[in-house]
This record gives structure tokens, C-alpha cells and sequence, in this order.
């Protein structure tokens, strides 16, 4: 993971730097740091441990001064957080810094070869070793940096987005890319760099997308030049984005994650925006109008995706099963790409990712589509790898997540299969008419459903203080709400790191049924109704073993609240979009819960947004 930033202009550097760095926080914050060269060409590195505000108070009283600089926050892979492992790193001799975001696989073999060539090593990363190797073949060969950057990724086996300055040079930055993301911002007469746009959106809307295997030579006094590794030049082109800086405050919130739950309503709206004729209630992506013949002649779905997008996947696959009568399979992309999947030319393979930055799901589709299927992408972040190497796709549209734990995502990326399903269904003859057009309107009232639900803040908030020191919780669900099971015990674990289990409500006598005693606090999605009579065995079976209720019901079903300890009341809506309405309560009780154990809730533990290595 981890999150670069590099800036060369007329302004001062390190200003624009930690702005950019404190933004791309939710890409890890082990360690941070900086590097300029002065106005006399003297480098300048500092970098510790922890957060950027800790670098923030590091930099005070020293020569931070510089109108050109490079920076990172980290998320550790290769060496523990500490000021050592810390990015910038630069070369034996002091005189080259780099920060990188990625993974150097042959790191090993090359620092063994450097280390021969007498070079020693202050840190333990495999960055380090990348920064030496081109101070390496620079001083053996005499070439430019960016030739030796050239010559020292022709080496090397891995991923990286790195970006490189040198004492003596307040005019050129070296940046490159591979499998991990790069953009380069364009101003008048400046540059900046970034492992993502909404980093330095304040300063321009023109950005390039470096893309895998080329250099990009960044000199303020010239147009920007990319090549790639064998020195062949590409061509520039320049994508505008409109991303407002509202979008990545908290406005007023305490945290970005409360902020992304209640803006759930508007977020939906934007999602839904321009697909569902409001009159009609017809549903039109363009993504599948383009490519209709490749979907209908689909025998089958694959979804690949990770963690909360794994979750939404697996309500895409009930979903399309439901109304498309297309078989369907649900992938972990770490574990589809390492178990020779079978994949037929006729396969539609579905990547879903928030952040489209996602190395194991980028890896799935480049497999899928080796194997000739047609790629449908949904993301978020526009313009990420995944929206770029897919054949077709359609975005959510939620605007920038920032809380790490995803939550407007997850009911983005639902809302948008829904439409998929109902798009496909019709195509499909599948669907009646009837049903079309009250799951479309059903779609439409989502936000207004969604706001409701979040009126049960404050007593989502008295029940999460009752909760705060259970050491487990478990969460069980049924059918469409299996995967918000999973997904409520997911949020729960992440932020306030209490062990959650999701699981079918049924499997639960299984085996799980031994864990429930009178600690242990059920969270049970009660709300489908043409199964109201199984839940409510269930129920009875967690009662008579002792176990504490929280159930998520339907309005006015008093036989489910008679029964349960707490309740969360939601809206009716169709089962095939409660999870939408169904995970809300489940977001915030998570949140709460966090908030009250005193967990840094949008950058907890060990964790990060983007998961850029494998
Ligand atoms: C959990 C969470 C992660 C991501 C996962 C995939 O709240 O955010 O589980 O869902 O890392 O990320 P994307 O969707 O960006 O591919």
C-alpha cells in the first residue's frame, strides 16, 4: 500500500507535500516522511514513526525549505514501522532519495549483488535496495537519473510506484510505475505526483495516468516526457477530473466514516442518477447497452473481488441468479489468481472494487482476460487500474471513501448490481415487467429508505454502550441477508477489533451453536419474510441456550421484537435490496461500538484502504 507524493514547481514544496500526504493517510500511517532539495541543491531528508503529524512536529525548526520534494506514508511490508524502515530512503552515498509503494520481489539477489559491490544497507526494506541500485549503474555508467532509474527497473522483479530527486537537481523528478498506482497532476510551470488524484485535487483537474512499465520524466521547465523501459517515448494523455474538495473533508463530523454513513442518501442518489428513469422506472447502464450480445450469451458470472467488495459480490451472485437464471460464482482474488480457475471465452468475469487499486483483484482480471472473458469492472475511484483494464464497467459513483472501513461503497456496489440484474433480467426475459419495475422503483426510494434508517442513530448509540466490552459477537443472516451478516461482523472486527463471526443463520447448529452462552451478543437479520418462520426458530434456539438478541426487523413485526433483547427497526423493502437498507444499522452500531472503546476509527490497526501488494 502506502501513499506517495511529489510536487516540483515555483511554490514551496513541503507545504503541499504533507497537505497531500495527510490525504493519502488511508493508505497506511506507520511512518511518513519527506525529502527536498534547497534552493542551494542540498537534500534534505526527515522521516519517523507514526502518523504525518508526527513528521509534522519532526520537520519543526529544521531546513524544510525547497521547491521541489518527494513523500510517503507507510504501510509496512518489508522491515517493522520505525524512523529507519521510514521512506525517503536514498542511496549509500546521501546524494539520491526515493520513496516507493510496492514490493521489490528480487530484492534479495540484488542487494546480495550490491552488497558485493560493497554497498551496506541502513535499513532492512527492499526499497532501499532500489535507491542503491540506481545510485549503482548511475555512478558506473554516468548516465542521467532518470537512465539509471530506467536501467534499475529493467531488474527488477515486483511492484512499485516510485519517485525519485537528487542533491544538485531543484528542477526534475523521476517517477515510475508498475502495478501500483501513479498520477501526475498538471499545473502552469509545476508538477505533482500522487498514488491518488483526490491527494492534490486542490491544485489542478488535468492529471495523467502513468501506466504500468513506464518512467515519466518530470521537469518543470519542460512538458512532461513518459517512457517506457526500453526508452521507446509513449504518448501523453491528459484526463480532467471533477472531484470537489468538499468530498474529502469531514465536514463537520468527527470521523470520515460517520461521514460516509450519513451521506448515504445523497450518495445512493448519484449512483442512481441517469439510470433509472424516474418516470418509467426503466433502468439503463451504459456499460451493458455497449456490450449486451457479450452478457446475454454469458453462461456464466464470476465475480472476483476482496473483502467488503467480496461481500457485495455475493449478493450480485443471488441477485443475477435470482433474475437472470445465469449461473453464478463468487471468487476470492487472492484465491482465484494462484488456483488455475477454469475460464471459458464465454465467461463474463465481474471485478468489484471500491478502489479499483486492488492488487489481487487486478491480478484475477488479467488472468480472465488471458483466458479470453469478457472483464466488467465496478468500481469507484474513476480512472483506477481495475476501471482501466477492464473491458467495460460501470462506476458506483459515491464519491471518495476515506474512512477505511468501506460502508458507501458496499452500498454502492449493491445498488449498482441490482440494476445490473434487473437490466440483464429483462434482456433475458427473465423477469416479468411486473416485477422489473417495482424492484426499479424500489431502487429509486433506496435513499429516501436509507434516511430512515439513519434516524435510529441515537438508539443504535445507547445499544452499542451495552456492547462495548463483549469480547465476541456473532451475526447471522439468511439468504440476501447472509452477506450483510458477514458484512456487519467484518465492519465490527476491523474498527473496534472485537471478534465477529458472520454466518448463515441455519448453519449455526452446526457447530457455531456451542459458542453461545450469555456473554455472547447475536446480531440477527430477521427482516425476510417469505423465511420469517425459520428466522424465528432460530431465534428460539440462540434464546434457549442463553444468548443476547439484537435483531434487525421489519417495521411492525412484534412477534420478532417480542423475542429479542434489542431491536433495530428498518423500513419494508424488497428482499432483493434489503441488504442495502439492512447494512446501515449494522455500519453504525460498528461505529459506535469503535468510538466508545476509544479506536482511531478511520485508520484503525494494521490496516489500510488500499491493498496495493499481494
Ligand atoms: C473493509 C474494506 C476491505 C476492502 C478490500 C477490497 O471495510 O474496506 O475489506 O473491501 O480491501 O478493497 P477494494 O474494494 O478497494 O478492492
Amino acid at each position: 500500500m502506502c501513499g506517495i507524493v511529489g510536487y516540483v514547481g515555483d511554490r514551496q514544496a513541503c507545504p503541499i507535500l504533507l497537505k497531500g500526504l495527510h490525504r493519502l493517510e488511508y493508505r497506511g500511517y506507520d511512518s511518513a516522511g519527506v525529502a527536498m532539495v534547497n534552493a542551494g541543491g542540498q537534500l534534505n531528508v526527515y522521516k519517523c514513526k507514526g502518523k504525518v503529524s508526527a513528521l509534522e512536529e519532526y520537520l519543526d525548526g529544521k531546513d524544510a525549505s525547497g521547491s521541489i520534494g518527494i513523500a510517503h506514508t507507510r504501510w509496512a511490508t518489508h522491515g517493522i514501522p520505525d524512523n529507519v524502515n521510514a521512506h525517503p530512503h536514498y542511496s549509500q552515498s546521501g546524494k539520491i532519495a526515493l520513496i516507493h509503494n510496492g514490493i521489490i520481489e528480487n530484492y534479495r539477489v540484488l542487494k546480495d549483488a550490491l552488497e558485493m559491490n560493497g554497498y551496506k544497507f541502513r535499513s532492512e526494506t527492499d526499497s532501499e535496495v532500489l535507491v542503491n541500485l540506481i545510485e549503482c549503474i548511475r555512478d558506473n555508467s554516468g548516465c542521467s537519473l532518470a537512465e539509471a532509474v530506467r536501467m534499475a527497473l529493467g531488474k527488477v522483479i515486483g511492484a512499485y510506484a516510485i519517485a525519485v530527486i537528487e542533491e544538485g537537481n531543484t528542477d526534475e523528478i523521476i517517477a515510475a510505475r508498475q502495478s501500483s498506482p501513479m498520477v501526475i497532476g498538471l499545473g502552469k510551470g509545476e508538477f505533482f505526483i500522487s498514488s491518488d488524484a483526490a491527494s492534490i485535487i486542490d491544485y489542478t483537474n488535468d492529471f495523467v495516468y502513468v501506466n504500468d512499465g513506464e518512467v515519466a520524466i518530470v521537469n518543470r521547465h519542460e512538458p512532461l516526457k513518459i517512457v517506457n523501459l526500453e526508452n521507446k517515448e509513449t504518448q501523453i494523455k491528459v484526463t480532467k477530473l471533477d472531484l470537489s474538495i468538499s468530498q474529502l473533508e469531514k465536514g463537520g463530523y468527527p470521523h470520515f466514516m460517520l461521514k460516509e454513513i450519513f451521506e448515504q442518501p445523497e450518495t445512493l442518489m448519484d449512483c442512481i442518477r441517469g439510470r433509472i428513469d424516474p418516470v418509467s422506472c426503466d433502468v439503463t447502464l451504459s456499460g451493458v447497452k455497449l456490450n449486451r450480445d457479450r452478457f446475454l450469451k454469458a453462461r456464466r458470472i464470476i465475480f472476483v473481488a476482496c473483502g467488503t467488495s467480496w461481500h457485495a459480490s455475493l449478493i450480485g451472485e443471488h441477485l443475477i441468479e435470482d433474475l437472470c437464471r445465469i449461473p453464478c460464482e463468487v471468487e476470492y482474488a487472492s484465491e482465484f489468481r494462484y488456483r488455475n480457475p477454469v475460464i471459458n471465452p464465454d465467461d463474463v468475469v465481474i471485478a468489484v472494487s471500491q478502489s479499483g487499486e486492488t492488487a489481487d483483484t487486478l491480478a484475477a482480471i488479467r488472468i480472465a482476460r488471458k483466458a479470453g472473458a469478457f472483464v466488467y469492472g465496478i468500481c469507484n475511484v474513476v480512472g483506477s487500474s481495475i476501471a482501466r483494464e477492464t473491458d467495460s464497467g460501470s462506476y458506483i459513483h459515491v464519491g471518495p471513501e476515506i474512512g477505511v472501513a468501506s460502508t458507501k461503497a458496499f452500498t454502492g456496489q449493491v445498488t449498482v448490481m441490482a440494476m445490473l440484474a434487473l437490466v440483464l433480467g429483462k434482456e433475458k426475459g427473465t423477469l416479468d415487467e411486473g416485477r422489473y419495475h417495482e424492484l426499479a422503483k424500489g431502487i429509486l426510494e433506496l435513499p429516501e429508505r436509507i434516511r430512515d434508517v439513519l434516524s435510529n442513530n441515537s438508539l443504535i448509540e445507547n445499544l452499542a454502550r451495552t456492547f462495548t466490552y463483549a469480547h465476541n459477537f456473532m451475526y447471522l443472516g439468511r439468504g440476501y441477508n447472509y452477506p450483510v451478516a458477514l458484512e456487519g461482523a467484518l465492519k465490527l472486527k476491523e474498527i473496534s477489533y472485537i471478534h465477529a463471526e458472520g454466518l448463515p443463520a441455519a448453519e449455526m447448529k452446526h457447530g457455531p451453536i456451542a459458542l453461545i452462552d450469555i456473554e455472547l451478543p447475536i446480531v440477527v437479520l430477521a427482516t425476510s419474510e417469505h423465511i420469517h418462520e425459520k428466522i424465528i426458530t432460530n431465534i428460539e434456539e440462540i434464546k434457549a441456550r442463553g444468548g443476547r438478541i439484537i435483531s434487525v426487523i421489519t417495521r411492525g413485526d412484534s412477534q420478532i421484537k417480542a423475542l429479542s433483547d434489542w431491536s433495530i427497526e428498518v423500513p419494508p423493502m424488497a428482499a432483493e435490496l434489503m441488504p442495502v437498507v439492512a447494512s446501515i444499522p449494522l455500519q453504525l452500531l460498528a461505529y459506535h461500538v469503535a468510538v466508545n472503546k476509544g479506536r482511531n476509527v478511520d485508520q484503525p490497526r494494521n490496516l489500510a484502504k488500499s491493498v496495493t501488494v499481494e
